[in-house]
């Protein structure tokens, strides 16, 4: 078992910061680590190749750093490079995919809509668990080309944001959907502005709390789980730079440490 004493949690950017604090909420004394591997970001336009090399550097770079257990807080990372991980590295690796299941068991309409990057919908992953669950569902995926890039760029709130997400979410509009599926850990940061522009019957899910449930179920059966933990730490790493990170963390209460560190 590894004895490392932290929750290492890694994304392409600032979007895994979505997971982080599903899984903060619900283990506040574990000690977490985040990589946000800015510099490279976006992944989602990356070849596999590239994609599976960032991630194992991500995972090498959190191991060094005690993790007991790796988070891949990226769709994009996990759908094309989780298995290649879980076979190189002896730790437990967590992974999160586009809630495709959910949307598709509740559906009204019998039409969902996914929003993830082009790396995502194109992975063989998503293609054999939506396949899956989607029989006699219409699937709309929607590739959320250029969204990545603006909210790492702190733009949640600017005009080409707005412009993107409407041109995005009326091709949603067209097919009819009930539920929409954020396929990427950076959209929940736009969920304010996505209810301005789609009809409230619409549901908007995302992974980030089966995600952290998940987490902490595995970590209570590998016997790791904090439970009292007075002075737990929270570290944030940015290999770009740090003033997204810090305006996506502004409300937490919490005692957080926000650095640059090139990895
Ligand atoms: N947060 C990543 C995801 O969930 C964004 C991917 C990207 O960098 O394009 O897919």
């Amino acid at each position: 078992m590894n004895k490392g004493n932290n929750i290492g949690i890694f994304d392409s950017g600032v979007g895994g910061l979505s997971i982080w604090k599903e899984i903060h909420q619900l283990m506040p004394y574990e000690n977490t680590i985040y990589l946000a591997d800015s510099l490279n970001a976006p992944y989602g336009n990356k070849s596999i190749d590239e994609i599976i090399s960032l991630s194992i550097k991500n995972t090498e770079t959190l191991l060094k750093m005690g993790s007991k257990l790796i988070v891949v807080a990226c769709n994009t990372a996990t759908t094309n490079a989780i298995s290649t991980l879980r076979e190189k590295f002896n730790i437990p690796i967590i992974g999160i995919e586009p809630a495709i299941k959910p949307a598709a068991l509740n559906t009204q309409s019998k039409s969902i809509g996914v929003l993830a990057t082009k790396g995502t919908l194109s992975s063989q992953l998503f293609s054999s668990t939506s396949k899956e669950f989607t029989e006699g569902i219409q699937l709309i995926e929607v590739i959320g080309e250029g969204l990545v890039r603006l909210i790492e760029e702190g733009k949640l709130n600017s005009p080409e944001m707005n412009t993107l997400l409407k041109k995005y979410v009326d091709i949603l509009l067209n097919e009819n959907i009930d539920y929409l599926v954020l396929g990427c850990t950076h959209y929940p940061f736009l969920i304010p502005q996505l209810k301005k522009i789609i009809p409230p019957y619409i549901k908007i899910i995302d992974s980030g709390v089966a995600i952290a449930k998940q987490t902490y179920a595995l970590i209570e059966k590998n016997k790791q789980l904090n439970t009292s933990n007075k002075n737990p730490s929270f570290q944030f790493y940015n290999n770009k730079n740090t003033e997204t990170m810090a305006m996506l963390l502004e409300a937490s209460k919490e005692k957080i440490e926000i650095n640059y560190l090139s990895f």
